[in-house]
């Protein structure tokens, strides 16, 4: 079991500054953490609550991932991502049961957390991402 928890849901919004103050009006609450992520493209937010976050996502245009998915589906659920201890080796577990891979290596996102995408078409069309979060 190499995915321990859950680390975040991730929801697409056009407006980052529009969706936090909803989310503050709405449900009390607060982003723990905003960042721009050149490498993806995106500017997000982490709203924690529980043992867990909801990340808001924004591109920084319409020709970057989050951009393209926007325009194509809209609004709403863009991934979930599970916390995982050893990163490389959660990738050499999917790659050896056939799960289709984005990332191969990992990468750095947000947070400065070693990530990598799984393909939407290896699970229910969902992204999933994993995080590498030392227990
Ligand atoms: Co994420």
């Amino acid at each position: 079991m190499f995915a321990y928890n859950l680390h975040h849901v991730a929801i697409a919004v056009h407006d980052l500054d529009a969706a936090l103050e909803s989310h503050r009006l709405q449900y009390g609450i607060e982003a723990s953490h905003r960042e721009v992520v050149s490498s993806q493209g995106v500017e997000e937010a982490m709203l924690s609550i529980g043992g867990s976050s909801v990340q808001l996502l924004t591109p920084l245009s319409a020709d970057s991932p989050v951009g393209r998915f926007l325009e194509k589906r809209g609004e709403g659920l863009h991934h979930i991502a599970y916390a995982v201890s050893d990163l490389e080796a959660s990738l050499a577990h999917l790659a050896a049961t056939g799960v289709r891979l984005i990332d191969t290596e990992p990468r750095i996102g947000g947070g400065g957390h070693r990530i990598a995408f799984v393909h939407p078409s290896s699970f229910g069309g969902t992204l999933i991402e994993l995080v590498e979060v030392v227990r």
